[in-house]
């Protein structure tokens, strides 16, 4: 098995520390660059929270610091979903320096360095970084094997009614991912939500190792609040079903769409229409994720988890 050439995106973010330390873990993905946006929280702090899991993990991964507001307007945070600090209040040893520069300009470096469909790229936040090394260099696109965005909603939004938060804190970069011509995997709440981390899931991770990265990742799911969508039950992992699809795809079933995003001032913004059928003679732009093997995800992350230091 050759390993993946990965970009990871992300706004650290209770869920993006889970899913950094899974694709870390993952021999399937060589992490070649973390970019990091603002969203959860400020960008200083999603700098810092990246920065504190790759360092944790050991791995020699370039962080580097992106986006800190979206193309137009500024971020909509959700500091009551990750604390004020973003990661639950958790306090981790500060990680190595960022990367001088800023992700734009590495992301497309290491796109132009790369064979024709060569490099992944699997996006956790808002996808400012993203949509602006794609509307700065379109031509990139063609070296781009796969984006995989946890982004979007089919049904009710978990923002607004109409939008998910990465969509909602960046529709038009968004757009310009999506239109950019690279194969698009979507990780939309209706999956993501399959993910459901409770109590026993969070006892079985626990019980599957001792590491300072399992038992940080434990102490993050003991400090996030129930999602209020789950009924109280648990946390979705948004972001580590987006990397577990990079991982692992047998977890997951899929259907094709076509699918876009509402760019307008009203109250649809950040709306994401997955189309099935009615494309319009359109020809799908996308894979969108329906179905997930939870069980299996949560025994794939507690194995690589427990293989960290
Ligand atoms: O809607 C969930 C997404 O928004 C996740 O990526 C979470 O980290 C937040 O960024
Ligand atoms: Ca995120």
């Amino acid at each position: 098995m050759t390993a993946r050439p990965t970009i990871i995106d992300c706004d650290p973010g209770t869920d993006d520390a889970i899913a950094l330390f899974l694709a870390l873990a993952s021999p399937e993905l060589d992490v070649r660059l973390v970019s990091v946006v603002g969203g959860n929280v400020g960008l200083d702090h999603t700098l810092r929270n990246a920065r504190a899991v790759v360092g944790l993990t050991g791995r020699a991964v370039p962080v580097v610091a992106g986006a800190d507001r979206p193309l137009l307007g500024r971020f909509v945070p959700a500091a009551h979903v990750h604390g004020a600090d973003g990661l639950g209040g958790l306090a981790l040893p500060g990680g190595p320096a960022a990367a001088p520069g800023i992700a734009v300009d590495a992301i497309r470096s290491l796109l132009r360095a790369a064979p024709p469909r060569g490099v992944t790229l699997i996006g956790l936040g808002p996808a400012t970084n993203l949509g602006l090394a794609l509307a700065v260099e379109p031509a990139l696109a063609g070296r781009v094997a796969e984006i995989v965005l946890m982004t979007g909603a089919q049904g009710e939004g978990n923002v607004t009614p109409a939008a998910e938060f990465n969509a909602y804190n960046d529709p038009e970069a968004l757009a310009v991912v999506l239109g950019c011509g690279a194969p698009v995997t979507l990780a939309t709440l209706e999956v993501t939500h399959q993910a459901l981390c409770r109590a026993e899931e969070i006892a079985a991770l626990r019980a599957a190792g001792d590491g300072a990265c399992l038992r940080a990742a434990a102490a993050i799911w003991e400090r996030t609040p129930p999602a209020s969508r789950s009924g109280g039950l648990g946390m979705a992992q948004h972001d580590a079903c987006a990397v577990a699809w990079a991982v692992a795809p047998h977890l997951f079933k899929s259907v094709e769409v076509f699918a876009e995003v509402d760019c307008g001032p009203g109250p649809g913004r950040g709306r994401t229409v997955l189309a099935q059928w009615a494309r319009g003679g359109r020809a799908a732009n996308a894979r969108m994720l329906t179905e997930l093997d939870s069980a299996a995800f949560f025994t794939l992350l507690n194995a690589r988890l427990a293989a960290l230091p």
